[in-house]
């Protein structure tokens, strides 16, 4: 039997209830409705146009823009709503891990010395994951960019990851390399936030 979709009332007031005083303006409301609808499974999700690649319900999204439009708040809230119904329904359609690609980092090179340590990069190799702060994370150098690699195996497993960054495609191109650049419109829909920062 097909599991049934999430109910967008019942979504809607988990939202407002985890973050009561997260706005919704005439600037951001069709970029936040749109994310709403994708994980809600809406066909017409992109009903606003605010994604210019190809949509997909089979992809994942990529919201990158302006500092302190609320990318993070919002995943984050989405990531609640999605533990609250696991725990409630066993219903994973809004489920997903989230790391920042920082902690990813840190836990990675703490993993090398530490030998009690449990990461492992290839646990990230399965499942959704939502990755925040895409490009925040030290530059490698001379060695792995390990959250291109990790793109790279999500990719080739058509993974559905979800990110945010105030990186553009291009410039996710020039750090991770064009082998990245030149999957992100298959991998992703590719969402651009503007506006001005909600931070005092
Ligand atoms: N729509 C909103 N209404 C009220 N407060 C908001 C809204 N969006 C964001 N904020 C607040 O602004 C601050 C910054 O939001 P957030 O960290 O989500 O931004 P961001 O887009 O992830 O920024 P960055 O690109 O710098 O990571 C937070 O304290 C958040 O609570
Ligand atoms: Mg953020």
């Amino acid at each position: 039997m097909p599991v049934p979709l999430i109910d967008k009332k019942v979504f809607w007031k988990l939202f407002r209830s985890y973050i009561p005083g997260f706005q919704i303006t005439n600037e951001n409301q069709e970029i936040i409705y749109s994310i709403f609808r994708y994980f809600l499974q809406m066909p017409d999700f992109n009903e606003y146009g605010v994604i210019k690649n190809k949509a997909g319900l089979d992809k994942g999204l990529l919201v990158y823009g302006d500092y302190g439009v609320g990318k993070s708040t919002l995943f984050d809230a989405i990531h609640s709503i999605g533990k609250a119904i696991f725990k409630h329904t066993g219903s994973t359609q809004l489920w997903f891990p989230r790391i920042s690609t920082v902690d990813m980092l840190t836990r990675y090179y703490e993993a090398q010395r530490d030998s009690t340590s449990n990461f492992k990069l290839e646990d990230y190799y399965r499942g959704k994951l939502y990755l925040d702060d895409l490009g925040k994370e030290d530059k490698a150098y001379n060695r792995e960019e390990i959250i291109g690699k990790l793109l790279f195996e999500r990719h080739r497993r058509s993974l559905k990851t979800y990110v945010t960054t105030n990186d553009n495609p291009s410039a996710i191109a020039a750090r991770y390399g064009n082998h990245i650049g030149d999957r992100l419109p298959e991998m992703f829909n590719i969402i651009k936030w503007e506006g001005k920062s909600w931070r005092e």
